[in-house]
């Protein structure tokens, strides 16, 4: 299984007191340190709509050698700063219901892929673009989103030419019953990942629901469990990486660090436990995920 941390980019998005660059280059340094391989690392996307990664373009040159990173691209203007920063992984953001889509990007859905399309005719050769589809389950203003209403966004975003796509549980209102049926839906999707809001404690039972469904080759999680999508009331903390790491470990599942080796126990879950403390400590939040706590209480 592959890991994509998220917590430099939808872990802190949301987050109304401001985290300088040098914080957030410390903290995405930790994460490289503690064996992370695959970083979301922030957002071209406006600072009047997401003040806190308004950064975007001073943090790209001073994120640290290792990882492969990525950064939201919303629109065309994300997309040339994309290029001017010389940035190699793009993800492309849309979502299964137009209500979200409008708020979120201020387009609907088929607008949304008309852009992309525009885009990815413009891309360079080497360029890899991760492609995601919010609300996959539920879409805070519209309701409950059926899996054969995914199923046309995933093809979209294929066949203009997305090398993976991300599987938005945007509100955390996933079970695992849901996560079989939409896994069974997408069952022949390539390069499948699953991001997973926990919002309800579901989501380490939604990664075993989709491992077992045998769809997706990774999952995206965040490093403390921060996170939430300002344009989606009611969404909090992504799936936390550490309790995703936790499970992946005690299963016995090799995670994969994307680029080309696999390793057993590749992260240091101590260093992974520490990397969102700072962070935390600045948003004044307290450590909330499970296996981050129990990790802690043994080293301090
Ligand atoms: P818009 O209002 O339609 O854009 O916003 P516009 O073209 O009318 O421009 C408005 C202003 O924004 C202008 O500035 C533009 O220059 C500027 P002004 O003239 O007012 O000074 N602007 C930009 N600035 C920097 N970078 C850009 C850019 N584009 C325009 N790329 C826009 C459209 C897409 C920009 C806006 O809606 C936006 O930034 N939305 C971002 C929303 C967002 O980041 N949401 C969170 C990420 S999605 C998520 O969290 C879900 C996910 O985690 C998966 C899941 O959980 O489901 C991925
Ligand atoms: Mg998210």
């Amino acid at each position: 299984m592959r890991i994509v941390e998220v917590g430099p980019r939808d872990g802190l998005q949301n987050e109304p007191i401001p985290i300088s660059t040098d914080e957030k280059v410390q903290f995405i340094q930790r994460l490289a340190d503690a064996g992370i391989a695959e970083i979301e690392a922030t957002s071209f996307v406006s600072p009047k709509w997401v003040p806190q990664l308004g950064d975007a373009a001073d943090l790209w040159p001073a994120l640290p050698v290792g990882p492969i990173y990525s950064a939201l691209v919303p629109n065309r203007r994300g997309f040339e700063t994309a290029l001017n920063l010389g940035v190699t992984k793009i993800a492309l953001f849309t979502a299964a219901s137009d209500a979200f889509t409008q708020r979120n990007i201020n387009r609907t859905v088929a607008e949304s892929l008309l852009e992309f399309g525009e885009i990815l005719s413009q891309r360079p050769a080497g360029m890899r673009v991760r492609g995601y589809v919010s609300t996959a389950f539920d879409c805070p203003f519209s309701g409950p989103v059926a899996p054969a209403q995914v199923r046309p966004v995933v093809e979209s975003l294929l066949e203009l030419g997305c090398d993976e796509i991300s599987i938005g549980d945007t509100l955390g209102t996933a079970n695992p019953s849901r996560t079989r049926a939409l896994a069974q839906e997408l069952s022949d999707v390539p390069n499948l990942f699953w991001h997973f809001h926990d919002t309800y404690g579901r989501a380490v039972a939604n990664v075993m629901a989709a491992m077992d469904s045998g769809v997706g080759i990774g999952f995206d999680a965040s490093a403390g469990g921060l996170g939430g999508c300002p344009y989606a009331p009611g969404a909090t903390g992504n799936l936390a990486t550490e309790d995703l790491v936790c499970l992946l470990e005690s299963e016995g599942i090799s995670i994969d660090t994307g680029m080309g080796t696999r390793i057993d126990s590749g992260i240091d879950q101590v260093r992974l436990a520490q990397a969102s403390v700072p962070i935390l400590e600045r948003l004044g939040r307290p450590i909330s995920a499970k296996s981050q706590a129990a990790i802690l209480s043994h080293v301090r």
